[in-house]
């Protein structure tokens, strides 16, 4: 939180299936994965490009969080599919030690590309909808506690609540 590629609009990706884009989104899964993450985004590990990753498998640790589909999501667009919305607990690699409960879209719509360049699309609700706008406000310049709408709500993690 602070670095300066953490605020800016990350560029978008034009060239796929390149060895510099596997690298990048395999040095994202080792970010991820070394810290226990569910979602990671390029400006996280200092490169400003559209590119996110997600992934959370069933945890008996976290039996309220839904698993999410193991994703790498190019360029995304989030289409908001009606205007509710809920509050959930959010943590990120990026404010370490916090969480914070924020308001996201109940039920949306992305799509992107993935590493080959093949573009695809999917409805998400929930825990999942919540990673995918987390990870994507990453590429406009913008960190969960932004989001927040009272502030009372953060606060020190205990329990290593999962980080994206
Ligand atoms: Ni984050």
């Amino acid at each position: 939180m602070g670095h300066p590629i953490l605020q800016q609009v990350a560029i978008a990706v034009t060239d796929f299936n390149t060895v510099e884009l596997d690298n990048i989104i395999r040095d994202m899964y080792d970010t991820m994965a070394s810290l226990d993450g569910a979602g990671l985004a390029a400006p996280q590990i200092g490169i400003s490009r559209r590119i996110v990753i997600f992934w959370v498998e069933d945890n008996p640790r976290y039996p309220d969080i839904e698993p999410v589909p193991d994703t790498v999501l190019i360029n995304p667009q989030i289409e908001f599919l009606d205007d509710s919305t809920e509050e959930g607990w959010e943590g990120c690699l990026s404010v370490p030690g916090m969480r914070g409960r924020v308001p996201r879209a109940t039920k949306i719509k992305y799509s992107g590309f993935d590493a080959t360049g093949n573009k695809f699309q999917r409805i998400a609700e929930g825990f999942h909808a919540r990673v995918v706008q987390h990870e994507v406000d990453h590429l406009d310049g913008i960190l969960y506690p932004q989001r927040m709408t009272d502030m009372s709500q953060f606060g020190f993690e205990q329990d290593g609540f999962p980080v994206a």
